[in-house]
């Protein structure tokens, strides 16, 4: 897949309204490249200037969560899902969301990626196909097309402060990227194990093989 052309495209859309309000594309940051891909809501005010997802108070904290878990940036992709801002940060509408899906679903089949973190509703609905609400979808592991989807508060949520059964948003955001780190380790550990197994047998095949031809 030519995810540049795809990326070249994204960048002078002009498929749904927000085109004519937004100052910039902001299609990723981090590693297309990576394992990991996390995926939030729409861009805000800095973003839109930057060009660049996550680099206001909401980044910082999702910085702080992944060096808590020993991933930093380069380590993901950070990717929205729709990549131009919403006037006033309102909502993203239903029209502007399947508007950007290509760009979305290109960026996934393009990477995919080991384990998705989807930051808040609307991250959590596209991804899960459901209209589950984040309060519910939280503190599991979903499987969708071989990743590991781990669902989690949006940082912004986070940063209002509130209480989440018992425990800050923030606590609960930590326990969930406790999950992220979790899976990433059981994933590795099955692909080596994988990986060990095919190279017995890749040996046993090549005994076989210089008996034929002995
Ligand atoms: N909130 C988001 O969902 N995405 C950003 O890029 C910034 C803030």
């Amino acid at each position: 897949m030519d995810i540049e052309a795809i990326r070249s495209e994204a960048l002078t859309c002009t498929k749904c309204r927000l085109a004519e309000t937004r100052t910039q594309v902001v299609w990723a940051d981090g590693s297309l490249d990576s394992e990991v891909c996390i995926i939030g809501e729409a861009p805000g005010f800095n973003e839109d200037k930057q060009g660049v997802p996550f680099v206001g108070a909401a980044g910082q904290l999702l910085d702080t969560l992944l060096a808590e878990i020993d991933l930093d940036r380069t380590q993901a992709a950070i990717v929205n899902v729709i990549k131009c801002r919403p006037p006033g940060n309102r909502d993203p509408q239903t029209d502007e969301i399947e508007a950007c899906r290509p760009y979305l679903s290109a960026q996934l089949n393009y990477m995919r990626p080991e384990v998705i973190i989807t930051l808040g509703n609307f991250a959590t609905k596209f991804i899960l196909d459901s209209p589950v609400g984040i309060t519910r979808a939280r503190g599991q592991v979903y499987a969708r097309k071989g990743a590991s989807i781990v669902p989690t508060f949006h940082p912004a949520a986070a940063l209002r402060g509130g209480r989440f059964g018992g425990i800050s948003t923030i606590d609960a955001m930590r326990e969930d990227f406790r999950l992220v780190r979790n899976v990433l380790d059981e994933r590795r550990a099955a692909a080596e194990a994988r990986a060990a197994t095919s190279t017995e047998s890749i040996a046993a095949d090549g005994a076989e093989q210089l008996d034929f031809f002995g």
